[in-house]
């Protein structure tokens, strides 16, 4: 079968379509033939070895983590899938997504509503738990603000909308070319870099929460807007623990999965696609993602190779 693998850890030029063995099912697992892929940032920053310390893959390695298809084997042990489902899904991004067929653990997987498009489905394991784990985190009330660091990017754009739906003010930091883009999700725009809180509005510490994507030499300031700095979480940068804030880090499952498809399919959150490559492009695809200034996720087409 077809794959999209790389032969040793290096930029995007190192991604190639080549023939691997079949993957098979494993107990626990579903086997999903690939519809569509989201490229998230692991993909590219797990290719180019950034991970290698923590979670080595095995050369050649298959790329990819989010995934969307169609069941087409069962292993042992698993209960409420059945071949010929839709679903939606992820594997760690050392194991790999972009593959025809990929054995994915039952438990992160999730069905994939019928009026959700298999490139949309594809695009919420990663980005969009995050943000739910964001939200949920720092549980805004009607009424409070959230402050989203990076709120143009994957994460950053599924977060807003949750924050907004949950009857919050957000504040989107973003770039300046993303101002109209974080508008549209019902943000604030408010642009990066340096003196950024000197261009935020008043905001009561006593009712703001800070949710940061990005990281970098802003964070100190970003976590000061938040009265209790237990209010401020970070998904890219565990030195905010230092500033008493929480380093989060996202744990897929089914459960939390099937609900934000359904607030997908039923309109309560939308997904922003902002290209769609062949899988056999995904070199490109990994290299525009890795550019930034991209709106919305980055998708592969699986449908043919
Ligand atoms: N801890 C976890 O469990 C977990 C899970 C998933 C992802 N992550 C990490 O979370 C980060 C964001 O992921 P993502 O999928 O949202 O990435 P993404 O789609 O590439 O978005 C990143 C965003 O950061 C913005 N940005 C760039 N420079 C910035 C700055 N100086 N200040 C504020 N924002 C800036 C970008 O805006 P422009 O493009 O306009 O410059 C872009 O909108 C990545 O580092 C990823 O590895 C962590």
């Amino acid at each position: 079968m077809k794959a999209i693998t790389y032969a040793g850890y290096g930029d995007p030029s190192v991604l190639d379509v080549s023939d691997i063995a079949d993957r098979t099912v494993g107990p626990g697992e579903v086997l999903v033939r690939l519809v569509a892929a989201s490229v998230n940032p692991v993909d590219w920053k797990t290719t180019a070895g950034y991970l290698a310390d923590y979670a080595p893959v095995e050369f050649p390695a298959v790329a990819g983590s989010d995934l969307s298809g169609t069941v087409v084997a069962i292993g042992d042990g698993v209960t409420g899938f059945r071949i010929g489902d839709d679903v939606v899904g992820s594997v760690a991004p050392f194991v790999g997504a972009f593959s025809e067929l990929v054995p994915v653990s039952a438990a992160v997987v999730a069905p994939k509503p019928r009026g959700l498009a298999f490139t949309e489905a594809a695009c919420l394991p990663t980005a969009g738990l995050t943000a739910v784990t964001c939200i949920r985190a720092v549980a805004p009330q009607p009424g409070d603000t959230v402050v989203i660091n990076g709120a143009a990017g994957g994460i950053g754009g599924f977060a807003t909308q949750l924050a907004r739906s949950a009857g919050a003010r957000v504040i989107g930091i973003c770039s300046p070319n993303s101002t109209e883009y974080v508008q549209r999700l019902g943000a604030e725009p408010v642009a990066y870099g340096s003196g950024v809180t000197s261009r935020l509005p008043d905001l009561d510490p006593a009712t703001t929460s800070i949710v940061d994507t990005h990281g970098g030499e802003q964070l100190a300031d970003l976590v000061a807007l938040a009265g209790d700095p237990a209010r401020a979480v970070s998904v890219a940068a565990p030195e905010i623990q230092n500033l008493g804030g929480r380093y989060l880090v996202v744990a897929p499952n089914g459960g939390d999965l099937g609900e934000l498809t359904e607030a997908v399919a039923s309109g309560r959150v939308e997904v922003a696609v902002a290209q769609t490559f062949p899988i056999r492009d995904a070199r490109q695809a990994y290299e525009y993602l890795r550019a930034g200034g991209v709106h919305g996720k980055v998708v592969l087409d699986a449908s043919s190779w």
